[in-house]
């Protein structure tokens, strides 16, 4: 063992050891940075999304192998159309190529996919890979990974509120009624328990309108990593870090 492997491995929280801990249940991650760690290779901006991709694998790997059971990443918010169009272009290619490049090796690995956000805005091509993904998954239960797609936060709150409207009218539920579990039950993540961590990389300290309904009591962690260079050792110290925290749910 050298020096540098030695480091790491004493730096590195290990697997075995993290599962003795509590592990959460459904992590979410806001996957930023991608245009930075380009830019800083004097790279065009697209290069650092395909560069991601390479990240996401790690952190849906990982999360199978530590036992989380949901993994909400944000792939593109309700805001990132408005994007330079080469780029958006460019993004709606890549989620094809990789939904159906990695569809069969999800599968077996028993990922179930889920698309949350307003699909309808896509291009034809990815709702098919969207469709296709979905149904073939759905009996799987390993680990649901949800892929935050067209999603924001807020819209979804409002959509919420204008189906429940509808569905109150029609006498399907009754306003007066109505609680915490029911309105969660009306936005895209429906029963999906609340995230416990959610994670963003890149250094930027917001949430971007990234679950802000589901995560009333997550736990935070922000790294400086920028999301290409985000690998199973950074997913394992941001799952320590968590491990760390007293969650009391505004208990003593
Ligand atoms: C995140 O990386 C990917 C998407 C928002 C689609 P960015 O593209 O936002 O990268 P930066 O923040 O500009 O570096
Ligand atoms: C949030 O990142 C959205 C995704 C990671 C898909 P942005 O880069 O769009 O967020 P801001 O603009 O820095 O808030
Ligand atoms: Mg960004």
């Amino acid at each position: 063992m050298n020096i540098s492997s030695f480091l790491s491995s004493i730096t590195t929280p290990r697997i075995d050891d993290l599962k003795k801990g509590n592990i959460p249940k459904h992590v979410g991650i806001i996957m930023d940075g991608n245009g930075r760690w380009a830019s800083r290779r004097k790279l065009p901006r697209i290069l650092g999304h395909k560069a991601g991709v390479q990240s996401l694998r790690q952190a849906i790997a990982t999360s199978i192998k530590i036992g989380v059971k949901y993994l909400t990443v944000f792939a593109f918010s309700s805001e990132n159309w408005e994007r330079p169009k080469k780029e958006v272009d460019f993004l709606m290619g890549l989620f094809v190529d990789c939904l159906n490049e990695e569809l069969d090796s999800l599968n077996k690995n028993g990922v179930r996919i889920k698309i949350i956000g307003d699909r309808k805005k896509s291009p034809q091509k990815l709702r098919d890979s969207f469709r296709n993904a979905e149904s073939l998954t759905s009996g799987n239960s390993k680990l649901v990974f949800n892929i935050a797609f067209n999603y924001g936060s807020r819209q979804e709150i409002i959509k919420a509120i204008k189906n429940m409207y509808e569905d109150a009218k029609k006498n399907k539920i009754e306003i007066e009624k109505l609680d915490e579990d029911t309105f969660s039950g009306y936005l895209y993540t429906g029963k999906t328990p609340d995230p416990d961590l959610i994670i963003r990389t890149s250094g930027e300290y917001r949430i971007s309108n990234f679950m802000l309904w589901q995560s009333a009591y997550a736990e935070y962690y922000f790294t400086k990593t920028l999301w290409p260079d985000f690998n199973t050792s950074h997913y394992l110290k941001a799952i320590n870090a968590y491990q760390k925290r007293n969650r009391r749910f505004g208990k003593v």
